[in-house]
Order: structure tokens, then C-alpha cells, then sequence
């Protein structure tokens, strides 16, 4: 297991690598015996790279892919796109890694728009013919636009526009998993949310004033829906779009009681806005030889590669955070031109000397890093529309416009491959069956967030579904011990908290083509249904397993058709903490933790894991507990009774 540099010729100034946090893990700079196989070139074009490939070896990763999920043979283009409706590359959060079943993954650290082909066929030498294809004869239309399997001189080939040198880092390892977990730590490891980070996350209807806003607050609390992080949407500001930072005076004419109630009322407040700031913003005149050469929606582009840039930005929305503001949306910085034609560019020119495309590729986790000054060393957890490379030590999580139950569940399949996390956000449904099996989604997910930014009431009161709604935002706070552990493995070891299964069962076949399950932490499959499919094939892998709910047991290695509930099954052998649900989550909240036994927990030790506090500056203490010894001695956790599930 390990990470390799491979430098050739000169790199460019801006690539990603220049403004990550330090890498949590060691490089290697002797070369690793794959290096031999590589061939490297430079022309106008930019720099190209060619190296074998297994023609049998899966590919994944390359950012929050929508449309995708075992990537040999297609072509990638890496490019940050709002509206990714094809299987092309583009999508919110483009990333140029990827990782393979051959036993390593590859990280090209560049902030062009490179293209990834992953698999193509090389020209065999005269005598070298294999006459595979020899008598051919393609008779159905499927065929003809097949991929077909490559053979031994199959090659992965990368281009990198512009170019004339490139940094790759090249990882061994000897699972999917301890690969991806390598370059979150090569990332800096993964982001560690405050415990009300991972509470459930209610975002209100964008024309609210602060009556609407505090009525909603009350009506929350008055149905007992669990919810620990409210948010507000353009209407807190003045002037949108373009963002004034300053909150709009006739709609919240009391902005600071109006934000002490909403916290008394133990939410979270969290604050939508995006970069590109409007004339009437406090801080215009001061970003001016800071930002490009281009307006979008009449605001200057704040150039975060520059230090002053981040400093004005991230001291004016210091005094939000001083209000009580616990976190922000940092929306549209995902850039589509495809559509609308908004956004910078690719040939806008920066003051630090980058020029658009780059900008683009880099846009999303600067602005997430200049929000992370102005939160000083309170931890949070909140949304952005593009990252990155090197991101997964940003707390922020990715959503979109887009609003395909099943794209979205590709999202979170697909995140965990590349440092990222997703939302698949829920907001309007069809009915409330929709509406409910959207939900069930969220509450299984890395965030759960309800969106409700053109939704004057909640969802589920508008489709009278509420009894059965609360009680999934239930589901998800009685798993907030759980998830604190998935992301503490997370920040430490780099281990991705939702990932595909092929991450840890890459030798299962079944597995490497799984795009519509996915692992909740290290002991749950969670397989989401979509409305209105009534029953769904469930995979499952070796080994046995349980259903989350009722204990009802599942043999591995096979497939099930599943017709009622939500999907949802533990591993064999997992002593799972479940906490009587709170509504929401205080610094001294102490969860009443029931220790869940599937099957036989003799050997399994469930660990917690408890923070000192809710900065950057915590320490952490993990506890671990069998069926026999359940005593923690904790603030935060007290074990009141182990239930067998078999
Ligand atoms: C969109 C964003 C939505 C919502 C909306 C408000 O760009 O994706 O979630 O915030 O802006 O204008």
C-alpha cells in the first residue's frame, strides 16, 4: 500500500496539489515498477499519457459521476458541468482520479480538462495480429456501438490540454478501499462534521421574510420532526443574483433576534450564497484587483487562489458567523456555460495569472476553503455545487438541480470513489409515496437534506404523510453514533463513510457491476427504492446478513427480490449501536444507546467515538464495547441494553 509521485517534464503553476491541505500520508518518489510501462509525451496538444491496462481490470471514480459507474472502455472528460445529463465526464465535481481492480489507482494533478480514455486498443506491429475479430459478423444494431473486451495491447490513454509537464500520483493497493482511502489521506483525510452536522437538514422556501422563516422553525418543532440545521435561501440578502452578503432589510428587519430564535430553538442556521459579488456588497470595491477579467450576473469573480482575495471574502462573512451562522450554501460555482450561457469564460483571465478553465476546475474547493477561514476552527457541515481534486477534507457536501431519484442514488454510489460526499436532496414528489421513498434516500445518505426552496409548506405536509416521514428523520438520528464513527474512519484513515461495494468486495463479480447499492459505513447495504417500483433485486455479499430493521436473515453471495420496507441490511457479526432518536442534537446530548446483536456478536466489538468538543481543535476518545462489557463511563453515550436481531 502506498503512493508514488511520478513527475514529468514541468508541470503547470496551477494544479490542484498547490493549494490542498498537507497530505496525511507519506509519498514515494522512487519510481514503481508500472512507472516502466508508462510512455509520456508532449506536443501543441498538451501532454499525453499511455499505459497498459488489464483488459479485464474495472474502472471507477472520476468525481461525482451521475450517469455512470464502471468506466472501461468509455471516455472521460473532466470538466465541471451543472447540468450533467450524459454519460460524458461532466458533472458537478469532475476529478481526475480514478481507481481500478488491477491494484492501483491514478491521480493526475492538473486543473485542465483532461480526457481519460480508459481502454483503447494500440495498432498492433506487422506479424503481431491476433486475428481476434477474423470472421466478425455484426447482425444486431446493439452491436455495432458495443464496446468490445481489448486485448493484451489494450492501453489507457490521458490527455492533458495545454500542459507541457504533469505530476501523477500513482497508488498500490490491495483493495479498492485501501486505495481510495490512500488518496483521502493524500487529501489531507476525510472532513470530521460536528454530531448536529449529520442531524437532518431543513432548507426554506427562498421568498420567506423572517416571520415565514420563524413560523416554519416553531411548525418543525411543534410536528417533532427531527431537524437540527435550518437554512435560508437568496431572500436573507439584499441584492441576488449577484450576492450582496448583507441581509435585505424589509424581509429581515431584525436579522439578529431573528437568528438568536432560530438557534434558542436548537437549529443550526445555515446561509445560502454564491461568489460572485454584486456591487452593492460591502467588499466590491476591495475585491476589485483581486478578481477576472470577466462579471457574471453583474459581480466581480473573486480570484481565491490569492490569499487577499480569501481574506476579504472569508472576514466579511466572519461577522455572519459571529451572528450564529453555523454554515453556508456556496451555490453555482459549478459553472455550466452549456446552458444559459452564465459563469466566466474558459479564456477569463485571473490577476494570479490562471486563466478560466483552471479556474473552473478549482472554483468550488477554493470557495469551500475560504469559507473554512471564516468559520475559523468551528467545524460544520455544509453544501457546495463543485469540488474538486484533493477535497475530502472539506466539510462540505455536493447536490444539484438535476432531480432523478435514480441519478441521484448513482451520486452516492459514485462519490465516495473520489473523496466526495452527496446529497441526494429531497424537495417537491409526485405523491407521497415518491416523497417517501426519496426521503428514505436522504436518511441513508452522507447528509439529509430536505430543499424546500421554492416549497412554501413541507413536503409532507403537503402530502399528508407526515407521521410516516418523522418517523424515517428517526431512522437517521437514531444512526448518529454510527455515522460519527464512519467519518471519524473517515478524517483518520481515509475510509469513505458511503461507498460502492466493490470497495470491499472487489473478488465478488457481482459486485464490481453493483451501481444501485452501496455501503452505509462498514456493516450496512443499503439498496433504495424509487417510486413506483414496488420490489427490487438486491444483491448481497458472501457472508450473512439481516434486515436493519427486523432481524429477518439473508443469505450472501446471492441475489433477493425485496417487496416491502426499505432495503436495509446488516452484516453478520455487527454489534450496532442505535440511539433512542433525539430531535436534535446539543453539545450535551447523551444518546441512550441500544447495542443491536445480528447473528453472532461473540467476537464483535461495536466502537463509539466522542469528541471534546465541536472545533477544529477536538480530540477524540473511541470506545469500544462488546455484548458482555457495554459500560462507557462517557458524557456522550450510555449503553441501556444489548437486543439480539437473529
Ligand atoms: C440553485 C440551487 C438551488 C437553490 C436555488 C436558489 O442554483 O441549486 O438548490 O438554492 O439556486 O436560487
Amino acid at each position: 500500500m502506498s503512493v508514488y509521485k511520478i513527475r514529468y517534464g514541468t508541470p503547470e503553476e496551477v494544479v490542484p496539489s498547490r493549494f490542498a491541505p498537507a497530505p496525511a500520508c507519506d509519498i514515494l518518489t522512487e519510481q514503481p515498477a508500472a512507472a516502466a510501462d508508462m510512455r509520456f509525451s508532449t506536443s501543441p496538444r498538451g501532454v499525453k499519457i499511455t499505459m497498459p491496462i488489464d483488459p479485464a481490470a474495472c474502472i471507477y471514480g472520476f468525481g461525482l459521476q451521475l450517469k455512470g459507474f464502471q468506466h472501461r472502455g468509455t471516455k472521460k472528460h473532466i470538466r465541471p458541468n451543472a447540468d450533467p445529463v450524459s454519460n460524458s465526464g461532466d458533472t458537478h465535481a469532475p476529478v481526475p482520479f480514478f481507481v481500478t481492480t488491477a491494484g492501483f489507482g491514478l491521480y493526475v494533478d492538473t486543473a485542465r480538462y483532461a480526457t481519460f480514455y480508459c481502454g483503447k486498443e494500440l495498432r498492433p506491429e506487422k506479424g503481431q495480429e491476433d486475428g481476434t475479430d477474423a470472421n466478425r459478423l455484426v447482425s444486431a444494431f446493439e452491436d455495432i456501438y458495443a464496446i468490445r473486451e481489448g486485448s493484451d495491447r489494450t492501453i489507457l490513454t490521458i490527455e492533458i490540454p495545454i500542459a507541457q509537464g504533469v505530476d501523477l500520483y500513482y497508488i498500490t493497493g490491495e483493495t479498492i478501499l485501501s486505495i481510495v482511502s490512500q488518496y483521502n489521506l493524500l487529501s489531507g483525510g476525510g472532513c470530521m462534521p460536528p454530531m448536529w452536522g449529520l442531524g437532518c437538514f431543513y432548507r426554506c422556501d427562498m421568498k420567506f421574510n423572517e416571520e415565514q422563516v420563524l413560523a416554519m422553525a416553531h411548525r418543525i418543532r411543534e410536528l417533532c420532526i427531527p431537524c437540527d440545521i435550518l437554512g435560508l435561501e437568496p431572500g436573507w440578502q439584499s441584492h441576488t443574483y449577484s450576492c450582496s452578503y448583507v441581509w435585505d432589510e424589509g424581509r429581515f428587519a431584525n436579522a439578529a433576534s431573528t437568528v438568536k430564535e432560530i438557534c434558542d430553538a436548537g437549529f443550526h442556521l445555515n446561509l445560502w450564497e454564491h461568489a460572485f459579488t454584486h456591487p452593492t456588497a460591502p467588499i466590491y470595491d476591495a475585491l476589485i484587483p483581486y478578481s477576472g477579467d470577466y462579471l457574471v450576473w453583474n459581480g466581480l469573480v473573486p480570484d481565491f487562489t490569492l490569499p487577499e482575495a480569501r481574506k476579504i471574502f472569508a472576514d466579511h462573512q466572519r461577522t455572519l458567523v459571529e451572528m450564529g451562522v453555523s454554515g453556508f450554501k456556496l451555490d453555482e460555482c459549478d459553472g455550466s456555460d452549456f446552458t444559459g450561457g452564465w459563469t466566466f469564460p474558459n479564456c477569463a483571465l485571473f490577476p494570479s495569472g490562471m486563466d478560466g478553465e483552471q479556474y473552473h476546475s478549482l472554483f468550488g474547493t477554493l470557495y469551500a476553503q475560504t469559507i473554512s477561514e471564516a468559520l475559523g476552527n468551528r467545524r460544520t457541515l455544509s453544501e457546495v455545487r463543485n469540488l474538486g481534486s484533493l477535497a475530502a477534507s472539506y466539510p462540505f457536501v455536493l447536490y444539484s438541480d438535476l432531480y432523478g431519484h435514480k441519478d441521484f442514488i448513482t451520486g452516492v454510489v459514485n462519490a465516495g470513489f473520489s473523496g466526495l460526499l452527496w446529497s441526494p436532496e429531497v424537495r417537491h414528489a409526485e405523491n407521497a409515496e415518491d416523497l417517501i421513498r426519496r426521503v428514505q434516500s436522504v436518511v441513508f445518505s452522507p447528509q439529509a437534506l430536505v430543499n424546500a426552496f421554492y416549497l412554501s409548506e413541507m413536503p409532507w405536509e403537503m402530502h399528508g404523510c407526515t407521521d410516516e416521514i418523522r418517523e424515517l428523520f428517526r431512522v437517521r438520528m437514531s444512526l448518529i453514533p454510527y455515522l460519527f464513527t464512519m467519518f471519524y474512519d473517515y478524517h483518520t484513515q481515509g475510509k469513505p463513510p458511503v461507498r460502492a461495494l466493490v470497495c470491499d468486495y472487489e473478488k465478488e463479480a457481482e459486485a464490481r457491476e453493483c451501481k444501485d447499492e452501496y455501503l452505509f459505513g462498514d456493516a450496512m447495504v443499503v439498496a433504495p427504492l424509487t417510486a413506483p417500483e414496488k420490489e427490487r433485486d438486491v444483491w448481497l455479499p458472501q457472508g450473512e446478513w439481516f434486515d436493519f430493521f427486523t432481524g429477518k436473515r439473508y443469505e450472501g453471495g446471492k441475489h433477493h427480490i425485496v417487496t416491502d420496507g426499505i432495503p436495509v441490511f446488516v452484516k453478520g457479526g455487527t454489534l450496532l449501536p442505535v440511539a433512542a432518536p433525539v430531535e436534535y442534537v446539543k453539545p450535551d446530548t447523551c444518546f441512550a444507546i441500544t447495542l443491536r446483536a445480528y447473528g453472532d456478536c461473540k467476537n464483535a466489538v461495536c466502537r463509539l467515538v466522542e469528541d471534546s468538543d465541536e472545533t477544529t481543535d477536538a480530540t477524540y476518545r473511541v470506545i469500544e464495547l462488546t455484548e458482555q462489557a457495554h459500560e462507557t463511563s462517557s458524557a456522550r453515550y450510555r449503553v441501556i441494553g444489548v437486543e439480539e436481531m437473529k
